[in-house]
């Protein structure tokens, strides 16, 4: 995820830089590991672009003030390919002289051939990123059309993958060209001057008037004209609309906090962690990893370290990758694992979980962990951090910078990498659920979806949120997969509304926390979809009912078409059906969205809980 911004005015105003700037500071919540603009002024294109937080790339500008422009686009960057460095920053240049700048959000999945391809033909390039092969696609039917919306149409039409696109040429100083597909693109039509952004956010502070396009579309603007045409050439027309935010909740994309809009974001987080780890005949391929496969071949044992919600989606994929590989994977906080003296050696493979790459206890154990001989792979989601650079092999997840401190949609983007790595081991290893291996992936697939589905039916939860306002304790109950998503529950509920939650395993019940229930109690309970192997579905029914009858207050989370549910429920949550392993990436949202409200129902700070920090820096 990345912002991206579009300015053009009339040309004998200069005040493009300014515009950009400032809409890149209202989207650095999108990616701030580093930023650039790109200026057409005097038949030349200017681009700065520098790593790090955008006050690097203001000083570089005020050293360095570019000739003034009246078009401008400008990036604020969330690394997927290639680190966070000056030469990975966006804009990239391509085309005869340079004469093309180019910014982008998204990951073009078929950027491998792609490039080959222009390798093979000479073309050298300075940046690791795939939007540097899309600038030089653009620059070399720039100079054969001379036209840069055919020039842009040509090279969408040859690109895999989510993608927003900005260009400029230094021929046509007047336009900026804008592409996208499965990513965001908003029009800002101005009086005399008109702009792009990822959001809104981007140009709020110049103009109400908006234009949605659709996917697939190419939209040209100048200073008093845009023009919308579909990737195939066929005229069409945006959707124009007011917008009502205000600068601040633009910023959120119109939710009243960052973690409610990261809940509405884990469609994509989802969704953009799959894209590009298969090739087309659908086989996972993880280059990215530069592990050999005979080192990971050889893998007998995988110990996952992590600490909090991370640790939850460690504890959910263990049930899958040990399913999928038959390699043993114990999950251990990170701080226990680092001084409890863990057998490992050069045949163990240390997965560490991590959103934001710092957390000190995740790091102290994977730098153990590598000290005693084993192999680390580091999941995490953000680029240029420290647990990646101190692993043998990183593998992102594609959630984009979360801001809220309760983790949401980096957890189901963690799971989501998990069961690739575990699905990419199990091909290695020519496991029998290898072959399964495609029909998980096509489920993943359908996961945004059903997240997106669920996400729009979730009034009732919102309400029973509004009513526990008081509620001083809640109990979760789960069983397999269901287990570790108790136990997120809990932890949400723990952080974002202060009371005093516990998520247990439902098969624990009777060995003590049963003691717990009295009149009245809350219990949220997780049941398995009605396929789950050996009865645990029927289990945790009989569990529903042991609790009832001792007077719990039973919220339970089944499945649609789950009738045995009902009569010892007094709330259903219906999420959509799915195969077992993959039922967590649904059943957390409806609790995610409960502490959300509960919260919000206590008048506390949601996106900034007390005593907590995002980055856990200190062990
Ligand atoms: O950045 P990390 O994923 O390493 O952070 C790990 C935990 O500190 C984090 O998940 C924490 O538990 C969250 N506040 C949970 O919402």
């Amino acid at each position: 995820m990345c912002g991206i911004v579009g300015y053009v005015g009339p040309s004998a105003d200069t005040k493009a830089l300014d515009v950009v700037m400032e809409g890149l500071a209202r989207l650095e919540y999108r990616g701030y590991d580093s930023a650039g603009v790109a200026l057409v002024a005097g038949g030349q294109v200017e681009t700065e672009k520098r790593a790090g937080k955008l006050v690097n790339l203001q000083e570089a500008l005020a050293a360095h003030a570019p000739a003034p422009a009246a078009t401008a686009i400008g990036h604020t960057r969330w690394a997927t390919h290639g680190g966070p460095t000056d030469g990975n920053a966006h804009p990239h240049r391509g085309g005869p002289e340079g004469k093309l700048a180019v910014v982008h959000n998204g990951i073009i999945e078929n950027f491998h051939a792609l490039k080959n391809e222009l390798l093979a033909e000479g073309v050298t390039f300075t940046s690791e990123t795939d939007t540097e092969v899309a600038a030089q696609l653009l620059g070399r039917e720039m100079e054969a059309t001379g036209d840069l919306t055919e020039a842009m149409r040509a090279v969408v039409n040859r690109l895999e993958g989510a993608f927003t696109l900005l260009a400029v040429h230094a021929d046509a100083p007047d336009r900026i060209v804008a592409a996208r597909r499965n990513s965001p693109l908003v029009v800002g039509l101005g009086d005399g001057e008109n702009f792009l952004g990822s959001d809104v956010a981007a140009f709020i502070g110049y103009t109400r008037h908006a234009l949605e396009l659709d996917q697939d579309q190419i939209v040209t603007i100048t200073p008093t004209s845009h023009e919308v045409i579909n990737f195939d050439g066929t005229p069409a027309e945006g959707k124009a609309y007011e917008v009502t935010w205000d600068a601040a909740a633009a910023e959120k994309g119109g939710y009243a906090t960052f973690m409610e809009k990261e809940i509405h974001d884990q469609p994509h987080a989802v969704g953009d962690t799959l894209l590009g780890r298969t090739d087309e005949t659908g086989r996972l391929v993880l280059d990215e990893l530069r592990i050999s496969e005979e080192q990971l071949s050889a893998v007998d044992r995988i110990y996952v370290v992590a600490c909090g919600t991370a640790a939850y989606a460690g504890m959910t994929a263990k049930y899958a990758i040990e399913h999928w590989t038959r390699i043993p994977v114990e999950v251990s906080l990170a701080h226990e694992f680092r001084y409890c003296d863990p057998i490992v050696d050069d045949r163990t493979l240390v997965v560490s979980i991590s959103q934001s790459g710092e957390t000190m206890d995740t790091l102290m154990a994977v730098k153990h962990a590598r000290s005693l001989g084993a192999l680390t792979i580091s999941i995490c989601n953000t680029h240029g951090s420290t647990i990646p650079r101190e692993s043998d092999a990183v593998l992102y997840t594609h959630a984009g910078p979360e801001i809220a401190v309760a983790s949401t949609k980096a957890f189901v983007a963690q799971i989501t990498a998990c069961y690739v790595l575990g699905l990419y081991l199990a091909q290695l290893r020519g496991e029998t659920y290898a072959d399964d291996a495609k029909a998980v992936m096509a489920e993943l697939q359908q996961m945004p979806a059903k997240i997106e589905e669920l996400l729009g039916s979730m009034d009732r939860v919102k309400e029973i949120a509004r009513f526990m306002a008081d509620t001083r304790s809640v109990l979760f109950l789960g069983r397999n997969v269901g287990y570790p998503i108790a136990m997120e529950g809990a932890l949400k509920l723990k952080e974002l509304a202060y009371i005093h939650a516990e998520g247990f395993a439902a098969g624990e019940l009777k060995h003590g926390p049963i003691a717990l229930i009295d009149a009245g109690q809350p219990v949220f309970i997780v049941v398995p979809g009605p396929d789950t192997p050996h009865d645990l579905h029927k289990k945790v029914v009989s569990n529903i009912q042991e609790i009832r009858a001792r007077g719990a207050r039973t919220i339970v989370i089944a499945e649609q078409g789950d009738e045995d549910v009902v009569p010892f429920a007094d709330e259903v949550i219906r999420v959509p059906r799915s195969s077992p392993l993959l039922q967590p990436l649904l059943t957390v949202v409806p609790l995610q969205v409960f502490a959300l409200h509960l919260s919000t129902a206590k008048g506390l700070d949601v996106d900034q809980p007390r005593n907590l920090a995002k980055s856990v820096t200190v062990e």
